[in-house]
């Protein structure tokens, strides 16, 4: 990476401002569901206190839109951070004013504080210079650890560089090694498995994968505008008509350039996407007129499994099925499991979906580098340099 990281700089004795990425999702009851981005952030926030640094930790949490919302505060993210970190962190009231700088600059190497929720003021989206420059008068160094965020340009994740020494952090640097690696230098055969529920989200990164891919895996809701594009009957299922013609020019480039489009042979069927309704797994040419398509059936998942074992890089994105109800889940998680045995594969996932199949069984330790990254992975693969990476100093 072409970037500085903290390992490049100085860090003992500073106060060390640092951007994560704690938008967590919370039960109604205020307790963080998933830690997996509090815990991506550990190995930034253990070399800054292994390192003497005084840590400030920023991020945003939902989309309070510039106002105090009581329950997107930071406490529970921050008692989670503790409980990970084995040490107090003590969470201010807000991310700036003067009660913030009195805290911060009686900071001794080693704490850690963490601001709370960016987003309560409208200046944090909209990079208000002053508020950048605000929340930079806090510390001496800037590390961008958010990573999931680097799409965003705002004050704490662009504004700030303008103020104060930019440099990644690790989980930003793992990241983009990652996703540079499979974009730029990928081993052959690679192949990309893309589900969700639209065609119209994973336009870009089609267009992109399209001359470095050997084979695409198409499932999830978006996999029934190519059936139809074919030709088949798919009842009520997800449809976007306006992307059917888009469906056939994709599959017309890639047949000229020998790409394997490979769509589900059979899926899973039901009357009504709700959990416990009735369904049953039929051949794509008997989707009945009257059902829903809501998963790729067993057929499909060896034919993908047969697809992914020649693999030597994988990158995937999207749910094959309607995750969130459970029994409409299996085929991704048959796809997680899968994914999670292959050896010598440089396999890459992201999205919030994804990640969480791929831990249900363990995978995401076993492949190469899940991210943390749901709309910023896909501009990545896309193509696109993120503004916030941008910013970061050079080597
Ligand atoms: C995410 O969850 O993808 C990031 O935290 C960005 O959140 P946002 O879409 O609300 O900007």
């Amino acid at each position: 990476m072409s970037k500085k990281t903290v390992r490049d700089i100085d860090v003992s004795h500073k106060r060390v401002l640092v951007r994560v990425d704690f938008n967590v999702p919370l039960s109604p009851d205020g307790k963080v569901l998933d830690d997996f981005r509090i815990r991506a952030a550990l190995p930034t926030i253990n070399y800054l206190i292994e390192n003497n640094a005084k840590v400030i930790l920023m991020t945003h949490l939902g989309r309070p839109k510039g106002r105090v919302v009581p329950n997107l505060r930071l406490d529970p993210v921050a008692k989670v951070l503790s409980e990970l970190i084995n040490r107090p962190v003590k969470k201010l009231d807000d991310c700036i004013g003067e009660e913030v700088k009195k805290e911060v600059f009686s900071m001794k190497d080693g704490d850690i504080v963490l601001l709370e929720n960016l987003r309560f003021h409208k200046e944090e989206k909209e990079n208000n210079p002053e508020f950048a420059r605000e929340l930079a008068s806090l510390g001496e160094v800037y590390v961008d650890d958010a990573f999931a965020t680097a799409h965003r340009i705002a004050a704490s994740t662009v504004g700030v560089a303008s103020y104060l020494p930019a440099v990644a952090g690790l989980l930003m640097e793992k990241e983009i090694n990652a996703l540079t690696k499979v974009l730029t230098a990928p081993e052959h055969p690679f192949v990309a498995v893309l589900g969700g529920a639209k065609v119209s989200d994973k336009i870009g990164v089609i267009q992109n994968l399209m001359n470095k891919v050997d084979a695409f895996l198409i499932g999830g809701g978006m996999c029934f505008t190519f059936l139809k594009a074919k030709g088949y009957k798919i009842g009520y299922s997800l449809c976007e008509d306006e992307k059917l013609s888009f469906a056939q020019e994709l599959m017309k480039e890639a047949k000229e350039k020998g790409i394997k489009v490979i769509l589900p042979a059979d899926v899973v069927v039901t009357p009504e996407i709700k959990e416990g309704a009735p369904s049953k797994v039929v051949d794509i040419e008997e989707i009945p007129g009257d059902e829903i398509g809501v998963d790729i059936g067993p057929k499909t998942v060896e034919i993908f499994k047969n697809e992914l074992s020649k693999a030597k890089t994988i990158v995937w994105n999207g749910p094959l099925g309607v995750f969130e109800i459970k029994q409409f889940a299996k085929g991704t998680y048959d796809i997680a499991e899968f994914i999670g045995t292959l050896e010598g594969v440089t396999a890459v996932a992201g999205g919030g979906e994804t990640a969480a199949a791929l831990r249900r069984f363990g995978a995401d330790k076993k492949i190469t580098h899940v991210s943390t990254g749901g709309g910023a992975f896909l501009k990545f693969l896309e193509g696109h340099s993120l503004p916030a990476i941008d910013v970061l100093e050079e080597k």
